[in-house]
Parts: C-alpha cells; sequence; structure tokens
C-alpha cells in the first residue's frame, strides 16, 4: 500500500504564524500557532510593519516546532502548502518565500493556497463527510464572504461585505469600549451578562443581494456610547455588547439564508474567526434545523488562523492532480494579497 501524503502547511497571511502537518487529505499530526496579540493588543488593531517583523522570527521555530510535534523530518514531506493571498501583501511574502525556498531546496511539490479556501476547509476536517454542494460563510476580522462550493475545488463567490468585516466592526466596537484586541472575544464575553434592548439599525436587510454592510451597526453603537457619555450616565456596556452583536449576529442569518434560497445547497458550513461566537454557532444551528440543512461549523481552534486548513487544501488539491505543472512552477509562486477565490 502506498504511504498516505505528508503535507507541510504554512501559513502568515494575517497575525498569526502558523505551521502544520497533515497526513492524506485531512488528518492533523501538528498544528503551531504563534498569535501576535501582544504586540498588536495596544494598537487596538493590527500594525502591518509589526506583524511581518515578527513573522520573520517565528517562522523558522513555528515550522520546526510543528515538524516535531508531528514526529517528521525533512526527508518524510511530501509537499509544502503555504497561503499565497489574500492578507497584508508584506506578511503573505514571508510564509510563501520560506514555503518556496524549502519546496524547492527539497525538490518536492509546492502549493499556493487560498487563505478563504483554508477557512472552508477548517469545517471539512471537522465532518470530511459533509455534503456537497455547500454555501459557507467566512466571516473573519478581513472577510465576510458567501461561497458555493460545488466540489473540492470549484468554488464561486456569492457575495460580501461593502464595507468593514464582521469582525473588523466587533474589535472596533471593543476600542470604542476600551477592550482589548481582538474585540470579539471580549464582546462575546460582556454580551453574555447584558439584554439586547437599544435598537441597533443594520442596512441592507431587506435586500435579498447577498451583500453585508456592517460599518452602520459600529457607528450606531458609537453614537449609543456617546449619547450615554454626554448625558452622564453609565455606559450599559453588556446591554450594548448584547444588543450589536444580535445585529450582527442577525445580518450573517438572514444573508445565509438568501444564499440557500438562491443556491439550493445540501449543507451550510461557517469558519473564520467569527465563527467562534458561541451565539452565531448557535443560530447557525437553529438556521439548518429550520431549513432542514446539515450545519458544519469549525471547531473553535479551528476557526481563528491555522496552518491545518492550509495544507488540507494543498493536500486535496495536489492529490486531485498530482502531475500538475504548477506545483514545481517555483517562480510563478507570488503573494496575491487580494485574491477572491470564485470571484
Ligand atoms: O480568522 P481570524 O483569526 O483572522 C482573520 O483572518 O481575520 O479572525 C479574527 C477575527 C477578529 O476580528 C476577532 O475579533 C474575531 O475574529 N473573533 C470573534 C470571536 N472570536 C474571534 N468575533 C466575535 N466573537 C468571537 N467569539
Ligand atoms: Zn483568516
Amino acid at each position: 500500500m502506498n504511504k498516505e501524503l505528508i503535507t507541510l502547511g504554512i501559513e502568515t497571511s494575517c497575525d498569526e504564524t502558523a505551521a502544520s502537518v497533515v497526513r492524506g487529505r485531512f488528518t492533523e499530526l501538528s498544528s503551531v500557532v504563534a498569535s501576535q496579540d501582544d504586540i498588536h493588543n495596544k494598537f487596538g488593531g493590527i500594525v502591518p510593519e509589526l506583524a511581518c517583523r515578527r513573522h520573520s522570527e517565528l517562522i523558522d521555530p513555528v515550522v520546526k516546532s510543528a515538524m516535531e510535534k508531528a514526529g517528521v523530518g525533512l526527508e518524510d514531506i511530501d509537499i509544502v502548502a503555504v497561503t499565497r493571498g489574500p492578507g497584508l501583501v508584506g506578511a503573505l511574502l514571508v510564509g510563501l518565500s520560506y514555503a518556496k525556498a524549502l519546496a524547492w531546496g527539497l525538490g518536492k511539490p509546492l502549493v499556493c493556497v487560498n487563505h478563504l479556501e483554508g477557512h472552508i476547509f477548517s469545517a471539512l476536517l471537522e465532518r470530511p463527510d459533509t455534503p456537497l454542494p455547500l454555501v459557507a460563510l467566512v466571516v473573519s476580522g478581513g472577510h465576510t464572504e458567501l461561497f458555493y462550493m460545488e466540489k473540492i475545488g470549484d468554488i464561486k463567490w456569492l457575495g460580501g461585505t461593502r464595507d468593514d468585516a464582521a469582525g473588523e466592526a466587533f474589535d472596533k466596537v471593543a476600542k470604542l469600549l476600551g477592550m482589548g484586541y481582538p474585540g470579539g472575544p471580549e464582546v462575546e464575553k460582556m454580551a453574555a451578562h447584558g439584554k439586547p434592548c437599544i435598537p441597533v439599525p443594520v442596512a441592507l436587510m431587506r435586500s435579498g443581494a447577498l451583500e453585508f454592510s456592517f460599518s452602520g451597526p459600529k457607528t450606531a453603537v458609537k453614537l449609543i456610547v456617546q449619547g450615554f457619555d454626554n448625558r452622564g450616565e453609565a455606559r450599559p456596556v453588556g446591554d450594548i455588547c448584547a444588543s450589536f452583536q444580535k445585529a450582527v449576529i442577525k445580518a450573517l442569518t438572514v444573508k445565509m439564508e438568501a444564499a440557500v434560497e438562491k443556491t439550493s445547497p445540501k449543507a451550510i458550513t461557517i469558519a473564520g474567526g467569527v465563527a467562534c461566537n458561541g451565539a452565531l454557532r448557535a443560530e447557525m444551528r437553529l438556521l439548518g434545523l429550520r431549513l432542514g440543512l446539515p450545519v458544519t461549523i469549525a471547531l473553535p481552534y479551528l476557526c481563528s488562523d491555522n496552518a491545518v486548513m492550509i495544507a488540507a487544501v494543498g493536500a486535496n488539491h495536489y492529490l486531485n492532480d498530482p502531475a500538475a505543472k504548477e506545483w514545481t512552477d517555483y517562480m510563478e509562486a507570488d503573494a496575491d494579497p487580494g485574491w477572491i477565490p470564485g470571484l
């Protein structure tokens, strides 16, 4: 019997330096994620130059640690998979240059992977038997996008946000309320202590278009906070967070339902950092029950950026066409910071 493929995955598109080893199409052997929250926290958001510098420092130890944890040496790696986009160009270039040099040096195939397709796969890692086609909502700090996946490698973009990503809106609301970065988990924690009793308007809700807009709810929270401050009243932080969170989740579920109506998939998937949110997970499961569709959601540790999902995409693409010439076009592998699959 042939030995199963061993893939080294590398991810540096944003503020996590990550490496992973995957066996076959979906079996995680190791996952190492070095977060940079500590350096970006005091700025309330990601500082690209600092992110690049930290990636350069961490990439080698992170890859070595992932290989050690998986119990594999360089001689065991069959292919290298790396994120080529979308993301911060300087950050992408660190992982890509490292992966390119490693694959070239080893004489092994290099598979360039789309980060958003990676997020969709993070849900499939949990349930590789998820029926296809599926509709996937990728909801993170940089993206809020709906995709239709007919089969592995065949993705269509259905729609996305016109302005802020949902996670970005969570982060900005958190900053406004004096909380740390990333703001989503903090807002969720405070929301648990409040009631969604303050109206937070969300645009585009009545339009059947598969589009989101989250700058409105963010500005609404700003005005709500200013109102309390101007009146000299204490800010009901729990209620503000609960009301904002409810508005965002409503928009995400309404548009997911619209996407399902348009495309008649066999399953629903959500992934990306915001998919860690317990209330969003619960609402999506309810939506699935109502629509009679299975709902696959990435495990919380795979919702945020990681390299397991990147390795899994790389392994699947490679195994579907092992002889493709592009796997050894090392010089063609360049960062693509705005790459949306299926657009
Ligand atoms: O996928 P991810 O780790 O990185 C990007 O590719 O952007 O997503 C990070 C985003 C941040 O905006 C963070 O605030 C948000 O996901 N997030 C959450 C929660 N956990 C992380 N948003 C809402 N609720 C959460 N529990
Ligand atoms: Zn991401």
